[in-house]
């Protein structure tokens, strides 16, 4: 890894195995990123917890899947570091101190907290956890831990690096300089949709996903219940391709040239949707066949994942304590 470069740091919850969504929202655009930045990508299962503190049952599976997901879709541990947030103490330790420094009614003004205490197991929507409550300062330590300066994330999670500053300001104001102002990145890929229509977001809770680890079949199956332009039937029926989700997919990852052609033969009644589902499908089996390829390797060398894993969070400990001595050192509690 080149310590000169500036760090980047963010993570995905283990709660599965990760889709298009995923990839397009934000897998490719690490997969540029790591080149420019030293890059930590963390495996948050401390983040699960404050949803789903009673579902440990998969996290374990869920972790080694999403690494493997990661590494068959070209993120390259050799480059950057894999690591898992619970097995880094710095992360427990910043997030009680920073806990110190925000108040409870800036947590609960967090735009994210109401869908969180929706899918948290505390189904009484005043009577969520503390843990929950806190989850965006955990983020902060997260972040801080490594001085990262950029973090790629989605809209959803803009206002928890906006909260991250704040802390960031504050500790440095209270106690000395110890930490830059990270910024948050956007990937500039849209919002994937799910196969049951445009304006549903891609998500493995409402199964309307296509996964990276679906076979073959599985894919083409997905592809062919997508949701299209209902007022097209017949082949000849001119088309609405911006109200269709199978449109939308081939404006993520079909050619300018494909995408054009198939603008122009759906308003003509020039084509089917059957037959245009099938062309899809063949486009995202082909996308999906070397990721596809490379997890089929990882998954018969389990223990190698696993120690690509331990040696990473091996670099997270080292890099994290540095931060926390610093810590300690300036807020005199260092006896
Ligand atoms: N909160 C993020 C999510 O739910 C995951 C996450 C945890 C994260 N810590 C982070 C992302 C730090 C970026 C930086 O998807
Ligand atoms: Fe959608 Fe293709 Fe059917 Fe047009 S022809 S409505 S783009 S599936």
């Amino acid at each position: 890894m080149d310590t000169n470069k500036k760090r980047l740091l963010t993570g995905d919850r283990p709660t599965g195995r990760l889709h298009l969504g995923n990839y397009f929202g934000s897998i490719i655009n690490r997969v540029k990123l790591q080149d420019q930045y030293a890059c930590f990508f963390m495996i948050a299962d401390l983040h699960m917890l404050t949803t789903d503190f009673d579902r440990t049952q998969d996290i374990k599976e869920n972790i080694l899947s999403i690494a493997i997901d990661w590494i068959s879709s070209g993120i390259n541990p050799e480059k950057s570091v894999f690591f898992i947030q619970s097995k880094v103490p710095a992360h427990s330790f910043m997030h009680l101190i920073f806990s110190m420094l925000v108040s409870v009614p800036r947590l609960e003004r967090i735009p994210t907290l109401k869908d969180k205490v929706k899918e948290s197991r505390f189904s009484d929507e005043n009577a969520y956890s503390y843990g929950l409550l806190g989850y965006p300062v955990l983020q902060a330590a997260d972040i801080l831990a490594y001085k990262a300066s950029v973090v790629p994330v989605g809209e959803d999670q803009i206002s928890h690096v906006e909260l991250t500053r704040e802390i960031a300001r504050r500790f440095n104001y209270t106690y000395g300089e110890v930490f830059p102002e990270p910024r948050a990145i956007l990937s500039e890929t849209s919002r994937v949709p799910g196969i049951d229509g445009i304006n549903v977001k891609m998500s493995k809770s409402l199964n309307n996903e296509i996964s990276l680890s679906h076979s073959f079949k599985e894919v083409r199956d997905r592809v062919m219940k997508m949701v299209t332009d209902p007022a097209k039937i017949r082949l000849t029926d001119r088309g609405h391709p911006q109200v269709c989700t199978v449109f939308s997919f081939y404006n993520i990852l079909a050619a300018p040239e494909l995408i054009d052609q198939v603008k122009y033969e759906c308003e003509n009644g020039q084509i089917g949707c059957v037959a245009c589902k099938e062309r899809l499908s063949e486009l995202v089996n082909r996308l999906i066949e070397p990721i596809r390829e490379k997890r089929f390797e990882l998954e018969r060398n389990p223990s190698g994942v696993w120690d690509i894993l331990h040696e990473g969070t091996k670099n997270a400990i080292f890099t994290s304590n540095k931060t926390v001595s610093e810590m300690i050192s300036k807020m005199k509690l260092n006896y």
